[in-house]
């Protein structure tokens, strides 16, 4: 199959990398001329484990391309997968702009049949206005009156893919969905992912579309839950950790997605319980328990901090270490990281701050102008009256804590990820805070 993927970032490029290594010819599109250049160059422009190699071996393979040209790329192919930008616009309805200009210039440029598939995140009715604007702008020569000569469809295919684990999610999926609307674009798309053994559900294209809603924000939901519980749990003694294992147990609640923490962050989780939000005031229905898991996520990262204050008494000229700045782990990505709320409420304080990430640093410089970016988890340490561990990098678990603590001026750490060994430092003689540990 010949494929177009339009917008080379995390969704896009690993879409386009993946679809060719199950041995499709892709072509990836994206409009900015430097990492079009980088991608030729057979450089990522992201950290995402295992995408460079699998990328440099589909190139060398000749079944992946890159260009800037939409028109280049849509005249040599059948399939056009949108994976643009759907940011948020200030009252948190997603901005469509992109989505609609790459429609324009697909019509623009057809040239035959083209089942174009939405990828991105977008409100459901999406697909009703890229068939109409496709329909508005094909040349004339495809029109006759109100018939349109040249054959097409719109279709949605959402994307589940995590960051961190992109590739290894694409090529095991829990499902895939297609929404369709003509028999011959589920065709195509059941032929273009039939090497992954999967289920696939085919349905119209509001229902995929509400399905990616629906999906993101109920894992949100299930993340502000736990931290309400995990509230609960500092109050009145019990440890989060046992409270969501009992309750993974249970097969129809599942353990995944209930780590408590400092809240969700990402590209994805606040942007989209945004837009679930909206969508759904504009159609007339008050979300309020989507507001209310915004409202969770929010304070779990400001009561982090104020626990960090009362414990140190003030935050005012103390040296306080950061361990990790991305989302998660796994990743570059500092896009509504906590770590970005935290350290800018840690500096308002007055703290003086020093932070490390394995693979965040490139972003955090363009991000933090008044901290001291350190290279290893030891500096960060080195007279530090706390430490926030704020990533759960699998690196932080292997430190040497005798170390870190002879480094600290106060061997106090507040792990916001509960990733760390909570008895083993305590027998070290730190003073160790958790996220709804208890009484531990
Ligand atoms: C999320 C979804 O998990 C994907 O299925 C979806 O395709 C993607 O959004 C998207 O819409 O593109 P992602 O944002 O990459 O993926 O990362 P997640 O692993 O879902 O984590 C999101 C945030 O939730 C992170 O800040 C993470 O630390 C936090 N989290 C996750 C918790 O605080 N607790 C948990 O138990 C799980």
């Amino acid at each position: 199959m010949n494929i177009v993927v339009i917008g080379s970032g995390y969704v896009g490029l690993v879409t386009g990398v993946c679809l060719s290594s199950i041995g499709h010819h892709v072509i990836c599109v994206d409009n900015n001329k430097k990492k079009i250049q980088q991608l030729k160059a057979g450089q990522v422009p992201i950290y995402e484990p295992g995408l460079e190699e699998l990328m440099r071996a589909c190139t060398k393979k000749k079944r992946l391309k890159f260009t800037d040209s939409i028109k280049e790329a849509c005249q040599q192919s059948t399939v056009i997968f949108l994976a643009l930008p759907t940011p948020p616009k200030p009252n948190g309805d997603a901005d469509l702009t992109y989505i609609e200009n790459a429609a324009r210039e697909i019509a623009l440029h057809m040239n035959s049949y083209k089942l174009i598939v939405e990828k991105s995140t977008v409100p459901a009715e999406t697909g009703n206005r890229i068939h109409r604007t496709i329909v508005l702008n094909l040349p004339r020569k495809y029109k006759r009156g109100d018939r349109v000569l040249l054959d097409f469809d719109v279709a949605s295919n959402p994307e589940f893919l995590k960051e961190g684990s992109a590739v290894d999610d694409f090529m095991n999926p829990d499902r895939i969905v297609l929404g369709v609307e003509s028999k011959k674009a589920e065709k195509i798309l059941r032929e273009i992912f039939k090497p992954l053994k999967t289920k696939i559900l085919v349905t119209n294209t509001a229902s995929s579309e509400m399905i990616k809603h629906a999906s993101n924000s109920f894992l949100a939901t299930k993340i502000s839950f736990i931290n309400a519980v995990a509230q609960i749990c500092d109050r009145v003694g019990a440890d989060v950790l046992k409270v969501a294992e009992g309750m993974g147990f249970d097969q129809r609640i599942g353990r995944q997605f209930l780590d408590a923490g400092i809240g969700y962050g990402g590209s994805c989780f606040p942007k989209d319980v945004n837009a679930f939000i909206h969508l759904a005031e504009k159609n007339g229905y008050d979300f309020g328990l989507l507001k209310e898991v915004r409202r969770i996520n929010d304070l779990q990262w400001a009561s982090f901090v104020h626990l960090a204050e009362e414990k140190l008494w003030n935050l005012k000229e103390k040296n306080i270490g950061i361990w990790g700045l991305a989302f998660k782990p796994n990743t570059d990505d500092m896009r509504h990281a906590p770590s970005v709320d935290i350290i800018a409420r840690l500096k308002e304080e007055g703290a003086r701050v020093k932070a490390y990430d394995p693979k965040a640093m490139a972003n955090a410089v363009s991000i933090f102008k008044d901290i001291c970016l350190c290279d290893d988890p030891y500096k960060v340490a080195q007279d530090a009256d706390a430490l926030l561990l704020l990533t759960e990098w699998p690196e932080f678990k292997e430190v040497d804590f005798v170390q870190v603590r002879d480094a600290m001026r106060q061997a106090v750490i507040f792990d916001g990820r509960n990733m760390l060994d909570a008895a083993k430092l305590k027998k070290l003689g730190f003073e160790y805070f958790g996220i709804g540990r208890g009484r531990l």
